[in-house]
Parts: structure tokens; sequence; C-alpha cells
């Protein structure tokens, strides 16, 4: 399912990879038979997209419907949508539409994967999308026992001015607290009539009253741009919030003829890999990750010079066949965040590949340079961001 880069650019080699391809090994081995079960608030991780997006009703993700697709788009780090086709229409015929996504209050740290989310908010905040987020002060609460002052504390201080920092314009994105906003409250005891206990444990694995609260409430979040005006809404997220999704769109069909709700779209992302290469971003384990902000620049080459790659077992071997950048950790985070121009990761794709560097030479000229510019950018950001944000009114207080 190759990519394309969209007008006057070539194909750019090495961007098109598949990561499903990525250490199969450790792919959770399910009974071909049974469901995939994704737990928004557990720690597996399901990495067969593909069997995914049969089992969830999603459609792999194809950038050629959306006017100049942004770089995640484009290299492939969006992996599958749901009802992607209304959204286009919107942005094609003007019509009005809505993007919404939230943020976690749980530490004081945004996750490479969530940079992904922003970007994508970004692209349809730039093609006109009302643009709202949330602050999950509620769930937080619920699941994390984050006490609700703390969240919002540690959103006004980080999580704001890091979205906005990272994109988001802030004249044109609403923020709001889950705790503050009645609307959503409200919403929620209408969408509380419209599931069974059987279906909620169909789709979440349990009727835990935190997980129940939670849900509903993301519920309310996602729907709640549509009272009094109905449309259509992209929801950009990870795959661990995909029954979320899920349930929010029958949701959005049962109260169509009473409130003319459509269900709301959704753009996937594919999960970041851990420095080691694994797939879990536990903090406990292996080497640790790369997250945002990093401040310490020599804790970070440390990091990516620690990095799994896809370099050979000799330098000899290296030098012969090339390295492996669908494999490789370095690569991943570069073509995903760190190198923004197509030139570059080109060459540092071809450069790998035909064994020219190893990988020393590469983290050299590559992952530790543009990895230092990302976060250095993004420090000088914030620090605007952060006057933008006391100047703000965000919330009751
Ligand atoms: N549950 C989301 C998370 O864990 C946060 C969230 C709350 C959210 N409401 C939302 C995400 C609405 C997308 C849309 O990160
Ligand atoms: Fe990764 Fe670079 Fe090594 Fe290739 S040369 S495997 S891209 S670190």
């Amino acid at each position: 399912m190759p990519q394309t880069l969209g007008k006057g650019i070539k194909r750019l080699k090495g961007v098109d990879y598949v990561m499903e391809e990525k250490k199969k090994e450790e792919f959770i081995e399910n009974d071909s038979k049974s469901k995939v079960i994704v737990d928004p608030w557990g720690k597996d991780l399901v990495q067969d997209y593909a069997r995914l997006i049969r089992e969830f009703g999603m459609d792999s993700f194809d950038n050629n419907i959306f006017p100049e697709p942004n770089l995640q788009m484009r290299r492939g780090v969006n992996f599958g949508g749901q009802d992607l086709e209304q959204i286009a229409k919107c942005i094609k015929d003007k019509k009005p539409f809505y993007c919404l996504t939230g943020i976690m209050p749980s530490s004081e740290k945004i996750h490479l994967g969530t940079e992904t989310v922003i970007q994508n908010v970004k692209y349809f905040q730039d093609q006109g999308a009302k643009t709202y987020v949330l602050i999950a002060d509620v769930e937080s609460q619920a699941t994390r026992q984050v006490p609700i002052e703390e969240g919002k504390r540690r959103a006004l201080a980080f999580h704001i001015p890091a979205y906005i920092a990272l994109g988001l314009d802030p004249k044109k994105t609403h923020f709001y607290f889950q705790s503050e906003n009645k609307e959503v409250s409200n919403l929620v005891a209408i969408c509380a009539q419209k599931v069974t206990e059987n279906e909620f444990r169909a789709i979440y694995g349990s009727v835990h009253p935190a997980k129940v609260i939670s849900a509903f409430t993301q519920m309310g979040d996602i729907l709640h741009p549509q009272l009094g005006e109905p449309m259509p809404g992209v929801i950009p997220v990870g795959i661990d919030q995909a029954p979320h999704i899920r349930m929010s769109r029958d949701v959005a069909r049962r109260l169509r003829e009473e409130y003319g709700f459509f269900p709301p779209s959704a753009i996937y992302n594919k999960y970041t890999s851990a420095l080691d290469g694994s797939f879990k971003m536990s903090k406990s384990e292996g080497i640790g990750k790369i997250e945002i902000p990093e401040k310490d620049t020599k804790d970070l080459e440390k990091k990516i010079n620690k990095a799994f790659t896809g370099g050979r077992v000799t330098k000899e071997e290296q030098r012969a066949k090339g390295g492996q950048p669908d494999i490789c950790v370095v690569f991943e985070y570069c073509k995903n965040h760190f190198i923004k121009d197509d030139k570059t990761l080109s060459k540092m794709y071809e450069e790998c590949v035909t064994g020219k560097n190893l990988c020393g030479e590469c983290k050299a000229k590559y992952g530790n340079p543009y990895a230092k510019k990302f976060f250095e950018d993004f420090a000088k950001a914030f620090e605007k961001a952060k006057k933008d944000v006391a100047k703000m009114k965000i919330g009751k207080e």
C-alpha cells in the first residue's frame, strides 16, 4: 500500500514501509477466531493493524482523499480511518465540521505518538474545522486518581501550552475542562439511556464504574459540538481509543432521529516504538523512552545512541548489505517526528540501505542533530505559548 507524496513530489523511498513487519515475534498472538479487545486503560498493545481494520470495521487510510496531506499522512503514520469521506467532502464543499481531541493530564510529559494526534488536529484546523481540545480531568480523576484541581493545574502549566507549541492555533482552538462543561455532562445523561450493560461489557471487557464514567464522559465530549448544529466531526486518536469511537458512533446513530447527530469520523495513528524496539512504552521497562519535552541534551543523545537500530552484526556486513531502516527506531522517530524535510529523510534512508553509513555515523549525522533541533524548537515555542496561555481565558477561573 504505497503512500504517495502528493502533487509534484516523487515517491519517497523508505517512507512507505509497513510497520506491521516489525519484529513479528513480539506481536500479540491472537487465536485467529478471537476478537481483538482493545482496552483504553490497559497496557496491552495490539500491533496487528490489518486485523484491527477488519474487526473494527475501519477503512485503511487513504491520504488521497485529503488536499495537501500532512507529513504523518504521507509517511504512513496514520493507518486507518472511519467515515473520513464525509470530512473530505466538508473540506471540499467548505461545509462546517469539527475536530476534537482530549488530553489526559496524568503526567507532565507528552508521548511522541501524541505529536501525531496534534499534527492531525492541526491539519484539520488548517482545513477549517472548528477545533476543540478538552482536558480529561474527570477521566484522570476516575481512572488515575489525579485530583481534578491538580489535573487543571497541570493542563494550564504544561499540556495546553505544549499543544500550542506543537502547532495548534490558540485563537482558533476551544480548550475546555471536562469537569466544567455542562453541555457535556448533560449529554452524558442522554447517552447513558442508549447503551446496555451487555453492550458496554462487550466493548470494554468490564463495567467498572470508573470506566463507565470515563467512557460516557468521552462520548459526551465527542458528540457535544453537534448540539444545536449537527455536523460531521473527526476525532484523531491512537488505536487505544478505538472502543470510545465505536461506542460514540453507535450512540450517535441511536440519537440521530432526536438530535440529528452524525456518527463521528476518526483517523487512527500507529503506535510509537519504545527505544529498545519493543512496542511497550511503559515507564519502568527497557531503556526508557523519548517524550516531550526532553530538556537535557546529553541525556537525549544517550537515549538515541542506545536505541534499537536495524544495524547488522558486523561493520563489514553492514557495508555490504546496508542497514534495515524498516525495523530501526532511530529511523522511525526521524520519519514520524524529527525530520520534516522529505529530501533529508530520503537521504538518510538511502545512506542506510546502501551501507554508506554505519549506525554510529547515521546517528551523528541524522538522529542526534534532528532530535536535538526538534526539542530546541519545542522549548522555544513552549515559552512563547506559555505567554499566550497566560492571556487566554480557559475554564471558569
Ligand atoms: N481518553 C483519552 C486518553 O486517554 C482522553 C480523551 C477524553 C479524549 N475525551 C476525549 C480523546 C475525546 C479523544 C476525544 O487520552
Ligand atoms: Fe537505523 Fe541509521 Fe542504522 Fe540505518 S544506519 S539502521 S537508519 S541507525
